[in-house]
């Protein structure tokens, strides 16, 4: 399993996590991604179920500016 979270200052708001991902990713008032799963807020505290690791995978794949940052511990 993986731990994930976004980080909002590189990100462009660009959209396709939340389309690869849609049970991880939504954009926040501000119009920017963050890790909405199971009430993370973008913690990165987590871990993501293995049936959305594709989605996760293609979410990661798809982002222009690699703002998404996974990681096998939990993010502080
Ligand atoms: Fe932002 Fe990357 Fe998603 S730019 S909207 S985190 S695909």
């Amino acid at each position: 399993g993986k731990y994930v979270t976004v980080k909002k200052d590189s990100c462009i708001a660009c959209g396709s996590c939340g389309a690869s991902a849609p049970d991880i990713f939504d954009f926040d008032d501000d119009g920017l991604a963050e890790v909405i799963y199971e009430g993370d807020n973008n913690r990165g505290v987590t871990l993501i179920a293995a049936d959305l690791q594709e989605d996760l995978q293609d979410a990661i794949d798809s982002c222009p500016t690699s703002c998404i940052k996974t990681s096998a511990n939990a993010f502080a």
